[in-house]
């Protein structure tokens, strides 16, 4: 059923909101923190990759954060995505984010209480009745200046489910639009995930009228996995970050969510806004303005993504990519997958090299002793590099002149 949503008008059942968090819970991972220019570059790129939603900053943390929504905010003040600014449930929080989002085209407030019975006692020490009273006059509050309001339940999936039903209905009628329930810690398993926001759209009066969102942490490795079970169960709107950076082991990860929503259709059939080919673009922006490279073997993003070391996987890539590669390279934006040699590598791949750096076809006899040096090399290194074949191939071509 299309939902009317204060931001996006009529949207429809297949349609997934991106709401990035770069900036703001990826900033918060040590080492990560970017200055204004930086943060300004990086929102550029996420509206050039189709984000619905930018998560610019948390305003009333520092004068930096809020100049950086402010300046986020003015840079989409005609198109482009809605633009937020997370607040706890303080009426200072929530007016620093109202002035920091004002000048954008669409801004959003979002406001963040913890609802699990742990979270409230030990760090916010207040009772179940009074932090559902902070939610609906946060949420009140936030409503009279911004149409666009989203409401967090922090420690959501470790919270009493009868309690966090009264919770989402308390925001509901106070005003929030976006009901978002984030597994803080990255405690919960994918079953876990999907049967809190069955209950919740199901038990909840009023949830039909607003749009469910998930945000999950990274600590089990869980993430996307949640993520996506997240969205089987009815979530529209899908938070994460570029390179999964995020709070300890991270975010889901942006790259991996959008590629398993477009290369599993048939289990998932929706639609987003995201330009997948711009994915590997802004992955690499990302790392060169942190200076944390992605690790090789990232899904997506990392180089080993589509790199294939061994002979028999080679030999079936030069014959159709499709037998190891579930993706194209080029739908993320590498330009090519490549065939990296090394001792698990078989003949095939090693005359397709050959080719490559432009040599003309040799004989069998002289290609198979090329060959064996090649593998004699290869137990010694880990890589062989391109200068390291051509240094064999032409020793054995004088050798054969000799
Ligand atoms: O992980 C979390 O609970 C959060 C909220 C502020 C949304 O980042
Ligand atoms: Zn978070």
């Amino acid at each position: 059923m299309a939902i009317e949503h204060p931001s996006f008008g009529k949207l429809e059942d297949d349609r997934i909101i991106f709401f990035d968090t770069t900036l703001r819970d990826g900033e918060q991972s040590p080492g990560f923190s970017m200055n204004l220019e930086e943060k300004l570059r990086m929102a550029e790129a996420l509206a050039d990759l189709g984000v619905d939603v930018i998560e610019a900053g948390f305003a009333i943390a520092s004068p930096g954060d809020f100049d950086s929504v402010k300046s986020i905010a003015q840079r989409f003040s005609k198109d482009g995505p809605v633009v937020a600014s997370l607040s706890r449930a303080h009426q200072a929080d929530i007016m620093r984010s109202v002035e920091a989002t004002k000048p954008a085209a669409r801004p959003r407030v979002h406001i963040v209480l913890a609802t699990s019975d742990l979270h409230m006692r030990v760090k916010l020490r207040m009772s179940r009745e009074e932090v559902l009273e902070s939610i609906a006059s946060s949420v009140g509050l936030a409503r009279n200046h911004a149409a666009d309001v989203e409401w967090s339940a922090e420690d959501g999936s470790r919270s009493d489910i009868d309690f966090l039903c009264r919770c989402v209905e308390t925001a509901i009628r106070a005003g929030a639009t976006t009901i978002n329930i984030p597994d803080t810690v990255g405690y919960s398993m994918p079953e876990d995930i999907a049967a809190i926001f069955r209950a919740l759209r199901e038990r909840v009066p009023g949830a039909e009228k607003v749009i469910f969102s998930a945000h999950n942490h990274n600590d089990l490795g869980m993430a996307v996995a949640n993520t996506l079970a997240a969205v089987r169960a009815g979530v529209r709107q899908i938070e994460s970050t570029i390179n999964g950076i995020g709070e300890r082991a991270g975010n889901a990860s942006l790259e991996e969510v959008a590629m398993a929503l477009r290369t599993r259709r048939d289990v998932l059939p929706f639609r987003s806004n995201i330009v997948t080919t711009s994915l590997l673009r802004t992955s690499k922006l990302l790392a060169t303005i942190t200076g944390f490279d992605v690790q090789p073997n990232k899904a997506i993003v990392g180089r080993n993504a589509f790199a294939h070391e061994s002979g028999i996987h080679q030999d079936g890539v030069l014959k159709d990519a499709s037998t190891y590669e579930i993706m194209t390279p080029e739908s993320v934006g590498w330009t090519t997958n490549s065939l990296v040699l090394g001792k698990h590598s078989g003949r095939a791949a090693f005359r397709d090299k050959l080719r490559a750096l432009g040599y003309p076809e040799i004989g069998d006899n002289q290609l198979n002793d090329a060959f064996r040096r090649f593998k004699d090399i290869a137990d010694r290194k880990k890589v062989v590099y391109d200068e390291d074949v051509a240094a064999l191939v032409d020793d054995e071509v004088l050798r054969a002149h000799d």
